[in-house]
């Protein structure tokens, strides 16, 4: 099969991890980084929201993208504790995770709900960056493309062709998130290719959104993994904490991008 010519996306999930003096440390580093990729591999992080401010400041004007890794399914109102996407946008941000399999554990965010706030982020003009992903027990019972068809399915039925055609989306596989443990590049291809199929029955213009794989990604795999024909980058937890590893992850996108 030819290999497709999308751009490379490799986007940082710090999750609840920074602190003032490491973000400026590590941000700086990334963008210093990011300046050696071609045109055609994006770079972003995702940071807890209270440092969206000095993330603003350090990374405006460079290569380097940010957002959120949540945002609140209502735009205003009594929601104590809640973050609405156009806050975020107030801060130059540009994408927000939703339905991060974290939240959908120990949030117990539904289908439903993480349908609405991919809704809520695209009307402010976010990028949503929607996550998909079984766990080990659905993945034994053989029951992968029906969980992450169905959690696909909930987003892509609120959203028109042209909403849709927006969305980054991202499969995690459950049991490959911070276990070291990542899914093989045969296994990612083969979930990518079936969500890829399910987005184009969407809309042709629905078919080329970046898919992303999550879980485990190193500098160590990630080549492997970026090569795939329906992986168009990645979305790094506990390698985008480190300067080293994270750019390492860059450039193995620039190796496998159109351009590098
Ligand atoms: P790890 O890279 O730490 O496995 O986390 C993946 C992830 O959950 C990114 O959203």
């Amino acid at each position: 099969m030819l290999k497709q010519q999308r751009a490379k996306l490799v986007v940082g999930n710090w999750k609840m991890h920074g602190r003032l003096a490491a973000n400026a440390a590590l941000l700086q580093a990334v963008v210093q980084g990011s300046d050696e990729m071609p045109a055609d591999v994006r770079v972003g992080v995702c940071v807890p929201s209270p440092y969206l401010a000095q993330t603003q400041l350090l990374l405006e004007g460079s290569r380097v993208a940010w957002g959120v890794q949540d945002v609140s399914a209502f735009t205003h109102g009594a929601y104590t504790g809640e973050v609405a996407a156009p806050m975020v946008v107030d801060f130059g941000a540009t994408f927000a995770i939703v339905g991060h399999s974290e939240r959908r554990a120990y949030h117990r965010e539904s289908a439903e709900l993480v349908a609405v706030k991919t809704q809520r982020a695209l009307e402010a003009g976010l990028t949503p960056i929607v996550c998909v992903g079984e766990t080990l027990e659905e993945r034994e019972a053989g029951s992968t493309e029906r969980v992450v068809g169905a959690q696909l399915d909930e987003v892509l039925a609120k959203l028109s062709v042209q909403e849709a055609a927006r969305l980054v989306v991202a499969y995690e596989p459950v049991w490959a998130i911070g276990t070291g443990k990542s899914a093989s590049s045969e296994q990612a291809q083969a979930v990518h290719a079936f969500l890829r199929a399910r987005l184009a029955a969407k809309g042709a213009a629905v078919a080329d959104v970046p898919l992303l794989y999550g879980g485990s990604v190193k500098p160590e795999n990630a080549e492997e993994l970026f090569r795939q024909s329906d992986i168009d980058g990645g979305l790094i937890g506990g390698a985008s904490l480190k300067d080293q590893d994270f750019l390492a992850i860059c450039k193995a996108a620039a190796a496998t991008s159109v351009a590098g």
